[in-house]
């Protein structure tokens, strides 16, 4: 039986639904809460604790839902509140947790406010972050930032009566008006929508952008493009990672904590070092935060431990847990990633396609490799749906098929994230490999199908199978993502160590390495040697010897 004390989310392993292509429940080509509904049989053998739906509100879907026009109803193209309650009741059903997304930064440019913003209403636009034009004329922006996704970060509202009027800020697309969180307004609105979603029987929220909603109410000019994250030279930024954010979150957490059991949440801080992560998680504030330090690690042995030494360290500081993450929708597939020459990931919206070929096989065997790193940790762990097949990022998109807001504000330079977004192959043949519909909003590639779950089941070396194995031994062995790590001497760049009954070695020298002292091999990620030895980007779980 699963663990459902109040403190699940310590160790829980959560699967990302990106909705509108995990399954096709009414063959319109975009996935649906009927479709997710129709697999939670899938996700519940899979062995996850709990699921995080991305933004499934209504939207104009200029940001894939992060542009969000109501956050107390369903967009129709997922499904309606009446489906929406089913699929909770029904996870919860099975002992699965929801998780939803909270986009507090920005609304859409269609949500309610900010029409009435548009249309003149004072009291509206001072809950978004309006300033008079500069120059001579008026026509300039307030100052130099720029969106995230490319060009200014402000735009020119037009009056009602056809007149230029003060411009807003974006920090995302032109589409996405950021909140202006000194407004008590926004708070009450937000800590209202919380209550409404947790009155749903909703058992947590991913914060979007946790770390920017903050603003420098001077508004200095900054003098560069930002990235998600920031140089660590760069100290009091003007809205990446300010201290005042915090006391949102000490609220928040007062308002989760009101309830039985308590909710809770995990945050999306891109922030430059661990001490600044653990910020967000201290007791009275944040459960847990995504630990991109993982993420944005190298495939080698001093990049990983550090990355794992960092957070674990950082985090423990606060008495809270570790998330572990390889990646989400933002971010390039691991299974492409870890094929190249450069193997550290970031969010694809401000980075460029790397340079140099993928070797996929390789990536492949790495990824399942870094699974069973990954899960073996302490801590909870994200699965981002479709890395459980070993999907590969899709690379060759065509150009006329792509969504990301990145493609047009960075002038066709910047592909964006749409590569990790392509709807599941769920079978071999049919309907765009069992998704639902003749096409699907994304094309998928040819022979999408053979990497579906229906080639994968039946198969004990696929990839769908290591992680369905994984999950049922970290479940059923004691202590694994819960106990302490200690690290054993395995040798220069073999990552060993001992978790609860479970020992984790990952090889990432350039040749084979004997296993450490065991008295069970219960897992690997690839074939061991003839002579039982490790291979190189190869992982094993054994049992702890005697
Ligand atoms: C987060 C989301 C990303 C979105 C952005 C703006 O980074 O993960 O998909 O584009 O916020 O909301």
């Amino acid at each position: 039986m699963r663990d459902f004390s109040h403190d699940w989310w310590r160790h829980a392993v959560i699967y990302q639904v990106y909705i509108r292509s995990f399954a096709d429940g009414n063959g319109d080509g975009e996935g649906d809460i009927v479709g997710l509904r129709s697999r939670l049989g899938y996700l519940h053998e899979l062995g996850v604790d709990a699921l995080w739906i991305n933004p499934w509100y209504p939207s104009p879907m200029l940001d894939g839902g992060y542009d969000v026009a109501d956050y107390r109803a369903i967009n129709p193209r997922f499904g309606d509140l009446d489906q929406a309650q089913a699929l909770i009741d029904e996870a919860h059903a099975l002992g699965l947790r929801v998780i939803l997304d909270m986009v507090p930064n920005h609304t859409s440019w269609d949500h309610r406010w900010f029409r009435a913003a548009l249309a003149g209403d004072q009291q509206a636009r001072a809950r978004y972050l309006m300033r008079p034009g500069t120059g001579d004329h008026g026509d300039q922006p307030p100052n130099d930032w720029r969106s995230v996704f490319g060009g200014s970060a402000w735009t020119r509202l037009t009056e009602p009566d056809g007149s230029p009027g003060p411009f807003y800020l974006h920090l995302f697309d032109a589409s996405q008006p950021d909140l202006d969180w000194t407004n008590p307004e926004v708070h009450e609105e937000f800590i209202s929508v919380l209550r409404y979603w947790f009155d749903r029987g909703v058992d947590g929220f991913r914060i979007d952008v946790a770390h920017g909603m903050a603003k420098d109410a001077a508004l200095p000019n900054l003098g560069y493009q930002p990235g998600m994250l920031e140089a660590p030279e760069v100290e009091d930024h003007p809205f990446w990672d300010r201290d005042d954010v915090h006391q949102i979150y000490r609220d928040w957490r007062r308002v989760a904590d009101s309830y039985d059991p308590p909710r809770m949440f995990v945050a999306e801080a891109w922030v430059d070092t661990a001490e600044r992560m653990a910020n967000y998680v201290r007791p009275d504030e944040l459960h847990t935060t995504f630990n991109f330090d993982f993420v944005r690690a190298h495939w080698n042995a001093p990049s990983l431990r550090g990355a794992i030494d960092r957070s674990l360290g950082a985090l423990s500081a606060v008495d809270a847990p570790t998330t572990w993450v390889l990646s989400n929708h933002d971010v390039e597939r691991q299974a492409t990633r870890l094929g190249r020459a450069d193997t550290s990931g970031g969010s694809g919206a401000d980075a460029p396609v790397k340079p140099g070929s993928v070797d996929a096989e390789l990536g492949l065997q790495r990824a399942r490799a870094a699974a069973l790193l990954m899960l073996a940790l302490p801590g909870s762990a994200y699965l981002y749906q479709g890395e459980e097949l070993g999907l590969p990022e899709v690379l060759d998109l065509p150009e006329e098929a792509l969504q990301d807001p990145t493609w047009e504000r960075s002038g066709h330079t910047i592909r964006g994230r749409d590569g990790c977004r392509v709807p599941l192959p769920w079978t071999v043949a049919g309907r765009s490999a069992g998704f639902g519909a003749d096409g699907s909003w994304l094309p998928q590639p040819a022979g999408w199908g053979k990497l579906s779950v229906e080639a994968q089941e039946d198969d004990p070396s696929s990839t769908l199978n290591l992680y369905r194995a994984a999950l049922r031994l970290r479940r059923n062995l004691d202590g694994v993502g819960t106990a302490e790590l200690t690290w054993l001497d395995a040798g220069a760049d073999v990552l060993a160590f001992r978790s609860g009954d479970l020992i984790c070695a990952l090889n990432l020298t350039d040749a084979p390495v004997p296993l450490p002292e065991h008295s069970e091999v219960l897992l690997t990620s690839g074939d061991l040697g003839p002579d039982g030895s490790l291979p190189v980007d190869t992982a094993v779980w054994l049992a702890v010897g005697c």
